[in-house]
């Protein structure tokens, strides 16, 4: 379905900026409650590093989801946001010692640890504090994605994770450790990944795992599958929630481990990616030798997925416009890769219309700079207006 716009009031506002339909993030949030309702054992939680615009961590918390952190800045804000630190997991590869003791202090649910260097100084930093850390060691499970290069994450020769050939010796430190509690293994392979078969394969792996470290007489409690389930970024109407059911039923089916042990997911993308869109407003139309650029106002320093990653977003001229022309649609910014998409067919468009970016609510406001000292775009809400 063709989404509606308020084109009146965004007329009034300062470009570009960003639009959140709200209920479609919450029909989106009220799909995923429904689905891991039917599984006792599943815990979602949503990867800030996504989106940190509080009016939309605020209605995430709402919805009883935990937070996924990667920082001492994003532990704060869930906590400012409503969500329980029992519900907090903090990963990252390189976690400062005030993160960490931030962390502690807040007392969240779980440090998902990537290296023996990093269990040590949180044994050390838990041991100052009197208290112990609940730990699950990050395992590079040596998938593949089969998603973008720069946002694949499970290959053997990544810096994320501890290796298969050096998890057995981690375990083993983490469990003798005495400010350690070792609750599990935590993985994620990638990011945009639309092929269960994935998902499918990453629970193959885990079941090895775990079936190596049983047999071994080491118990886990928890297992955190990551996040990294794609949206439909060519066809954001038709599709504009995720097949949740078939993600979790994927994970139902194929990881192989009693209903006793939980299960953790860390979804960013696949929960606000298709709410968010970035609204425009057309500069200029530049005859070229070739081809017309649409100039617009937004940048890569306000959405640099197409810049960084050569992502695709679907463009629209929602002010109406004339028969459809091809376009160039291109920032201000002053680098060649500031360009939203090329030979984009759209109404033909005139100064001032206002141009939609979608599927930008994940990693689009939260990723804006100032390069060229330029402002960091607002976030609106729907409900808002
Ligand atoms: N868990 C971990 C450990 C992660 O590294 C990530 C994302 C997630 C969960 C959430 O993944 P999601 O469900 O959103 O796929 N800026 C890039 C994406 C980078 C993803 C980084 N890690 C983009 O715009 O495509």
């Amino acid at each position: 379905m063709r989404k509606t716009y308020p084109i009146d009031r965004f007329q009034s506002l300062q470009t570009p900026l960003y639009y959140y339909d709200v209920d479609l993030l919450k029909n989106t949030l009220g799909i995923i409650n429904d689905e891991i309702n039917k599984h006792n054992n599943f815990i979602v939680h949503y990867a800030i590093k996504a989106n940190a615009n509080p009016a939309l961590l605020r209605i995430i918390s709402n919805a009883g989801l935990g937070a996924d952190c990667v920082s001492g800045g994003e532990i704060s804000i869930a906590c400012q946001t409503g969500f329980e630190p029992s519900k907090i997991v903090f990963a990252g590869v390189g976690k400062s010692d005030w993160e960490i003791n931030l962390a502690l202090d807040k007392g969240i649910y779980c440090f998902n640890v990537e290296s023996m260097a990093e269990l040590e100084v949180i044994n050390m930093l838990a041991n100052k504090k009197n208290t112990v850390a609940r730990v699950a060691l990050r395992i590079n499970p040596d998938v593949d994605a089969h998603t973008h290069a720069n946002i694949t994450t499970g290959l053997a020769e990544n810096k994320f994770g501890i290796s298969l050939t050096d998890m057995n010796d981690v375990v083993k430190s983490a469990m003798k450790m005495d400010c350690i509690e070792f609750i599990g293994l935590h993985f994620h392979i990638g990011s945009q990944i639309q092929d269960m078969s994935v998902f499918k394969s990453l629970c193959e792996r885990i079941n090895e795992i775990i079936s190596c470290f049983e047999k071994a007489g080491i118990i886990i409690s928890d297992i955190n599958v990551g996040g990294g389930l794609g949206i439909d970024y060519d066809n954001p109407e038709e599709n504009c929630i995720p097949d949740f059911k078939a993600y979790f039923d994927t994970y139902s089916t194929y990881l192989n481990i009693g209903s006793n042990k939980r299960v953790h997911f860390e979804l960013g993308r696949a929960v606000v990616g298709q709410c968010g869109t970035l609204i425009t407003k057309t500069l200029y139309i530049k005859k070229g030798t070739n081809k017309q650029f649409l100039i617009v106002d937004a940048g890569m320093t306000d959405l640099i997925r197409p810049a960084l990653y050569h992502a695709y977003h679907k463009i629209e001229n929602i002010s109406g416009g004339g028969p459809k022309e091809l376009y160039d649609v291109v920032g201000p910014i002053c680098e060649s890769s500031d360009v939203f998409g090329k030979d984009i067919l759209l109404n033909k468009t005139m100064r001032n219309d206002l141009i939609a970016i979608k599927s930008a609510g994940a990693y689009g406001e939260i990723m804006a700079s100032q390069y060229n000292c330029r402002s960091i775009p607002k976030g609106y809400l729907s409900c808002d207006f």
